[in-house]
């Protein structure tokens, strides 16, 4: 058997100890697909005396991350400390300019600085591989880069991120509210300490304009996601969408559209029958639509030691095979300059919840306000009769602009009958 591959893990946290554990746990399978052993030589991290459940005694330890790119002993840089800018960034820059392939699980970092770094990686002939960024264990990387590589792709969507899955879905099946589902995920683990990033959406965007630059053949736009997270998700908007007959999820979208390419994360309406709309839990799923394959979903566990570990670990056995493929699918030269379409002009059909005053004209109030936007109305409900007194009134509608929908939105609010801030949500057909 040929060299090993010696690499050098920089972060022992969820990730970096799971891939630890993995490469020792399977070595002889990884060995015979990579064609060679696979073995870490050197480790880097903040604390060295926690206790990882792994021995790190045989291992070069560096309290500088960034020194590991010049490890002697070292091939591969595996980078997994987390975050766009810091000492992520730089061990990923140091490695690249030392001609060192890198494995990566940072979504944020490829995210803001990936059409930069694989203008680096391009130019020292290096490999920057990321198959652990988006959607953890599932092969979404691959599957849309290397294994959709002959087609057109209309649209790739997804749910990213699982911790607001589990939240929606505990909010669903238990009828509570966000706040309360919330601190109980914080305190299962299933949440983060500053949840900010996972349930306003930023996570599932990063993921997302990673799939848009692999799906449509151009530079990575973390900046033109639309980016709306759950925090206004009610338990009354749950269950009213179940009684119509669809399920609330997170979902980032990019769609080729006529005015260019659209990227957006924001709660959506799914048909409860639609696949996508049974994938619960902390899973995600990554649905492809291409034009000779038609539609793909692909669906797993989303984060977890295990499953980002199976994905770094499968990079790492591409590189030992010398398998290569650029880093956003082509060169960085031969990727298309596609406008990316502002959200005002996205046009789909809205499902828009009002608590509203139960006095005569109020309803024939909110209709004028559609109907002068030139919106039609596909339903409408209401529950219960209280007068005097605040009632939920739901309207559906169909397929008009957004910026039609957020001027009529404006002068709805302004009545004196609606007391709440409306609940807007968009209706994906998926
Ligand atoms: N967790 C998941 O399920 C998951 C899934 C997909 C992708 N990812 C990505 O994988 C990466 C790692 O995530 P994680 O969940 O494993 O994070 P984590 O548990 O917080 O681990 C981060 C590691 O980085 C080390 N570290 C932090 N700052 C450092 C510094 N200045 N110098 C050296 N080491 C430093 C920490 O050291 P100490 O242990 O000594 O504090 C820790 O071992 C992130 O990019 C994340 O987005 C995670």
């Amino acid at each position: 058997m040929s060299k090993p591959l010696a690499i050098a893990v920089a972060g022992l946290g969820t990730v970096g100890a799971g891939v630890l554990k993995l490469l020792e746990a399977n070595a002889g399978l990884i060995a015979a697909r990579a064609g060679r052993p696979i073995i870490v030589g050197a480790v880097s991290a903040r604390d060295r005396t926690r206790d990882r459940g792994i021995s790190l005694e045989a291992l070069r330890w560096y309290d500088d991350p960034v020194a590991l790119a010049a490890d002697p002993g070292t091939d591969v840089v595996v980078e997994l400390i987390g975050g766009s800018e810091g000492p992520a960034r730089a061990l990923v820059d140091a490695a690249i300019a030392a001609g060192k392939p890198v494995v990566t699980a940072n979504k944020a970092l490829l995210a803001v600085h990936g059409a930069a770094l694989a203008e680096k990686a391009e130019a020292r002939n290096v490999l920057l591989a990321f198959e652990a960024a988006v959607a953890g264990g599932i092969p979404a990387i691959k599957g849309v880069r290397e294994g959709l590589a002959a087609n057109r792709l209309s649209r790739v969507a997804g749910i990213l991120n699982g911790t607001c899955n589990y939240i929606l879905t505990v909010m669903r099946e238990q009828g509570r509210e966000f706040a309360e589902v919330l601190a109980e995920a914080q305190k299962l683990g299933y949440a983060e300490a500053d949840p900010a990033f996972d349930i306003d959406g930023i996570d599932a965007a990063h993921k997302l304009a990673i799939l848009a630059a692999l799906a449509f053949g151009r530079p990575v736009d973390f900046g033109a996601v639309h980016v709306e997270g759950i925090r206004n998700i009610t338990a009354l908007d749950i269950a009213l969408a179940g009684e119509l007959g669809y399920r609330i999820k997170l979902l980032g979208i990019a769609a080729r559209t006529p005015g260019g390419i659209s990227t957006r994360v924001h709660p959506c309406m799914v048909p409860a029958a639609a696949p996508i709309a049974r994938v619960d839990g902390v899973f995600n799923a990554v649905v492809a639509e291409g034009d000779f394959v038609g539609r793909v979903m692909l669906e797993g566990r989303g984060a977890g030691a295990g499953p980002t570990a199976s994905a770094v670990v499968a990079d790492l056995i591409d590189l030992a095979r010398g398998r290569h493929t650029p880093v956003w699918g082509a060169a960085s030269g031969a990727l298309e300059s596609v406008p990316a379409e502002p959200m005002e002009r996205h046009r789909g059909a809205y499902y828009l919840r009002l608590m509203v005053l139960d006095r005569p004209g109020v309803i024939a109030d909110v209709t004028g306000i559609l109907r002068d936007q030139a919106i039609s109305l596909e339903s409408m409900l209401q529950r219960g009769r209280a007068p005097g007194e605040a009632v939920p009134v739901v309207l559906t509608t169909h397929e008009c602009e957004e910026s039609q929908m957020r001027a009529a939105i404006a002068r709805i609010a302004a009545l004196e009958t609606v007391l709440e801030t409306p609940a807007l949500i968009r209706i994906e057909p998926l």
